[in-house]
């Protein structure tokens, strides 16, 4: 298991800076997942997702090496988390989601850039991800980030067989 201490060192130096300064109610803050952030993760996984991973996956995440997963708190609510396998080279994005109640607020935003440079960090030379084709707010997101179209998989969503698009950057 990943040591915990070492992670949160990590996340606290690429940190980017806090969209809302002047908003203390809200003063998002980025850490390490941790198990006991496991059950709120996957509520807000049933929230989000017509596929929802199961508590189990997340907690198996943590035994991971090469996974790197995030949440944000504001007022001590878990309100976003985010998650990425170092694959040599590749960063690729394996989830990202933010509490219905707590989007537009760029918290997705603070996600993305966290992981991005977390794994320039490690020495990643690209990122990829995949995104539902009708996912018009995830689509944006990514595309704002520099993030591009590359490839379309076909009826890779087995609920509604909708294609994923396949989406690269260079970092
Ligand atoms: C996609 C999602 C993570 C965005 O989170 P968010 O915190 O609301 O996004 P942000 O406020 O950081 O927005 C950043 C950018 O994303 C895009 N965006 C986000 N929501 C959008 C929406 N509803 N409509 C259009 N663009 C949107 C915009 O480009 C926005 O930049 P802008 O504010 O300058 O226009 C959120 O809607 C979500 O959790 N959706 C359900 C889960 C999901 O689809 N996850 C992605 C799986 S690949």
């Amino acid at each position: 298991m990943r040591n915990n201490n070492e992670s949160r060192n990590m996340v606290t130096e690429v940190l980017p800076p806090c969209p809302y300064p002047n908003k203390a109610c809200l003063a998002p803050t980025i850490s390490p997942m941790t198990i006991d952030d496991v059950p709120q993760i996957a509520n807000l996984e049933k929230m989000c997702f017509s596929m929802p991973w199961s508590e189990g996956l997340f907690a198996a995440e943590l035994e991971n090496n090469n996974s790197y997963f995030l949440t944000v708190r504001s007022m001590d609510k878990l309100i976003g988390y985010a998650g990425f396998w170092m694959i040599i080279d590749e960063a690729h994005i394996v989830s990202l989601a933010v509490h219905p109640e707590f989007r537009r607020q760029k918290i997705s935003e603070m996600l993305v850039t966290s992981m991005l440079d977390m794994a320039k960090q490690k020495g990643a030379l690209r990122a990829t991800l995949e995104v539902r084709e009708t996912n018009v707010p995830a689509n944006l997101l990514y595309e704002k980030f520099g993030f591009r179209c590359v490839a379309l998989r076909k009826g890779y969503y087995t609920d509604t067989k909708e294609c994923a698009v396949i989406m690269w950057m260079d970092l």
